[in-house]
Parts: C-alpha cells; structure tokens; sequence
C-alpha cells in the first residue's frame, strides 16, 4: 500500500495476487510485484498458483519491478528466497526486469534473491528494520520511475 500510495492512487492500481491471474498482467505497462518468503525460503500457495500460470506467457514490452519481504534475522540462511523464485518465473516472459536493490544495509548468510551480486528487485525487512522501510520504497522508486510522483505509470502491485 505504501508503494500505491507513493506513485499515486489516481496513476495505478493495487490488486491482491490471490485474486488475479498471470492474463491480468497484460492490462499495464509497468508492472510492480512484491512477494514475501515463508516456510523455509517458500513463497505462499497464492504465488505459486500465480507463477503456473506465468508460463508460456508473453510479457516482451512489459517493464516489471519486484521487491521481497523477508526477515533476515530469523531466517539468515533464505532471506528473502521467494523474490527469486519470481526473478527467474519473470525471465522466462520476456518481459523487462528493472530495479535490482543493493545488500547494503543488510545482515543475512545466504539470499535466494541475488543475482549478480545484487538483490533482483527491493527487500524489506518490516520485522528487524522497519524504520529504514519508507525511505528504501523512496529511494527504488525513484529508480523505476525516474520522473517521479507525478508522471507515474500505471502499475499494478
Ligand atoms: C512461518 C514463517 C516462515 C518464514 N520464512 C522466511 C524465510 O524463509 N525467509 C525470509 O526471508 N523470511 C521468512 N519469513 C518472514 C516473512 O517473510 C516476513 O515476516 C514478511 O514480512 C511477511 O510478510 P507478509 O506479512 O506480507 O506476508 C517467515 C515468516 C514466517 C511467519
């Protein structure tokens, strides 16, 4: 909701994953999902229903934006795994992955999420640093919507 409320309610639309489909993806341009990790390094059952069906889908055109929650000091050894899960559902669309996030800031031993080095898209971690939250949703967004508030896309979250 911060991430709507951020670009703008009148710019984008915010949907629930356990209510949408793969096909409603093709409605938007620019496309912003964000999926946190459970079980040990497992995305939620809603998530895995949505990526079965992403395959054979064709996303060429489409910019796409992901981020993660996770909590790095429970689970040091999956931080934020299921974010990259989504990476590699996403890469096989075609579609443009854009905002990969530094790991500076945080303390974990092993991440599924990184891909060269870097995270594939944001990670919050709402349980050990909630206070850095707004400010990291400040920075990234900046980032895939470089003109800012105002002249935002539609997105779906
Ligand atoms: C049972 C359980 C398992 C979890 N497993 C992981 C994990 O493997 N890796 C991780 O980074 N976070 C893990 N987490 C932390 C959640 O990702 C974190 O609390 C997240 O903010 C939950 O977001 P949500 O409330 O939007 O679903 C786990 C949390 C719970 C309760």
């Amino acid at each position: 909701m911060k991430i709507f409320e951020w670009i703008g309610k009148d710019k984008s639309s915010v949907k629930d994953v356990a209510d949408s489909r793969a096909g409603d993806l093709l409605y938007f341009d620019l496309l912003i999902l964000g999926i946190p990790t459970w079980g040990i390094g497992e995305m939620q059952d809603d998530w895995a229903v949505f990526l079965a069906g992403l395959e054979d889908m064709d996303l060429t055109g489409k910019k796409v934006a992901i981020f993660g929650l996770g909590d790095q000091e429970s689970y040091p050894d999956t931080f934020s795994d299921a974010l990259g899960t989504l990476y590699d559902s996403l890469s096989e669309t075609g579609c443009e992955i854009i905002g990969s996030w530094s790991t500076l800031g945080y303390e974990f031993v092993e991440s599924g999420a990184l891909r060269d080095g870097m995270f594939a898209g944001l990670v919050l971690d709402e349980e050990n640093q909630q206070q850095l939250t707004d400010l990291r949703i400040n920075d990234w967004l900046k980032t895939i919507i470089p003109n800012g508030k105002s002249e935002g896309q539609p997105s779906h979250i």
